[in-house]
């Protein structure tokens, strides 16, 4: 098949690894793609976000599939544009991307489905914001209600530190207050075409940027999957409670959601609830759960760009474990210095490397962004991925990067 991968980061470097992995050969384009992806396929230098440059490329060079990685284009039109001209493409319209461009559209789309959430107020003015923040005391849970590039959530202890996050990104739109939850986060990535949903593996993401969940948040600093203490049917539940309730609102609103229904969500101990939903694929969770995927990837995205997913079994895992971890540049998240050199990703052995913010200069690469690669590891168990992802770390060098020492250490026994 010929695929074009849209976007830049680990997430879309996973992506193409798997396609990659098939039996089945594809030819396989990323636009733009970063230093890793352009060492396995050609990149093109097309701006993802511009709907008309990406649709002519696709006409123009035959593309059967487009899979979108990131939510920019997706809030931009670029899967309407494609599916206007009849190119099948892995990603939600404009209209039901709203599920993660706007999180007062969520709450809606929640709240119409029956979908279990915690509370929430959406804000206006600091004055609305301050009324809700003192309704729902600490922990404060204040998030922008647009896209903010990971930067956009803060859950504090500190009212001040609450009241200036609503006060800054009120300068950008609305906020929401929410209710804070307490209790395990889980990804659940589900498949959709619109009607059909089928599950991928659960994964656990580790937000916060340094050890024991301290620090500031983040894209994502690391990842495990499966999640060997969810309990029996959680998976069930949530596709019967949240994921189809939610497409069959959007479908009924003639949006229908044809994509990557990413539902972040946390166990509480008065059941499952959703803390936010996503439009696509979440990095870093993709780089451990396509890892284990058996099922073939291009199969299923095909099958969901084109209405067909119900005649599909659910995709099939491997019981080997995935965890990876995130190497970040100096300052990262607050101001990520980008520029230096990274050593050793040569010399790794029984690890992938999914690059995210590397660019080859002069046959060296460098950083470029805050999260620099994801160290991908498998193995029979936690312990032993943990350890060989942990080496591999040991062997590349970024002066200045960090990374957390603890991804996946509460289930390695
Ligand atoms: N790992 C969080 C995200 O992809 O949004």
């Amino acid at each position: 098949m010929r695929i074009l991968v849209l976007g830049s980061g680990a997430r879309e470097h996973a992506i193409i690894t798997s396609l990659l992995s098939e039996a089945e050969r594809h030819d396989i384009t990323a636009a733009p793609g970063n230093a890793g992806i352009a060492a396995v396929v050609p990149v093109v230098a097309l701006d993802p976000t511009r709907a008309d440059v990406v649709s002519q490329y696709a006409l123009d060079n035959d593309i059967e599939l487009v899979v979108i990685g990131p939510e920019a284009p997706l809030v931009a039109g670029v899967a309407d544009a494609l599916r206007q001209r009849g190119i099948a493409v892995f990603g939600p319209g404009k209209a039901a991307a709203q599920l993660e461009g706007s999180k007062t559209f969520a709450k809606r789309i929640m709240d119409a489905a029956g979908v279990p959430t915690g509370r929430a107020a959406r804000a206006g003015s600091l004055t609305e914001a301050l009324a809700a923040i003192d309704e729902y005391g600490a922990p404060y849970v204040i998030k922008a209600d647009g896209l903010a590039a990971g930067k956009g959530v803060l859950v504090t202890d500190d009212r001040d530190a609450a009241v200036a996050h609503a006060d800054y990104w009120l300068g950008h739109g609305a906020v929401l207050v929410e209710q804070f939850l307490a209790g395990q986060e889980v990804s659940l990535f589900l498949l959709s075409d619109g009607h059909t949903v089928l599950p991928l593996s659960p994964a656990q993401d580790y937000k916060r940027a340094l050890d024991n969940d301290e620090g500031p948040n983040t894209g994502g600093m690391g990842a495990y999957s499966p999640l060997p203490w969810l309990p029996a049917g959680f998976v069930d539940e949530v596709i019967d409670t949240i994921a189809v309730p939610t497409i069959r609102q959007l479908a009924s609103e003639h949006t229908p959601f044809i994509g990557l229904l990413y539902c972040g969500l946390i166990v509480t101990d008065k059941g499952i609830r959703v803390i936010e939903f996503n439009a696509r694929f979440g990095d870093p969770e993709t780089q451990v759960v396509l890892p284990r995927l058996v099922t073939p990837l291009s199969g299923l995205l095909y099958a969901a760009s084109t209405g067909e997913l119900g005649t599909l079994p659910r995709p099939e895992f491997s019981d080997d474990v995935a965890v990876t971890v995130v190497l970040a540049s100096e300052g990262y998240p607050e101001q990520p210095i980008t520029g230096r050199q990274i050593t050793g990703i040569a010399d790794v052995h029984d690890v992938t490397i999914a690059h995210a913010a590397t660019a080859l200069v002069k046959g060296e690469f460098v950083a470029t962004g805050g999260r620099v690669l994801s160290v991908v590891a498998t193995g029979a168990d936690f312990a032993e991925a943990r350890a060989k992802a942990y080496a591999a770390l040991e062997t590349i060098h970024l002066e200045g990067g960090h990374y957390r020492s603890d991804i996946a250490l509460r289930v390695a026994g």
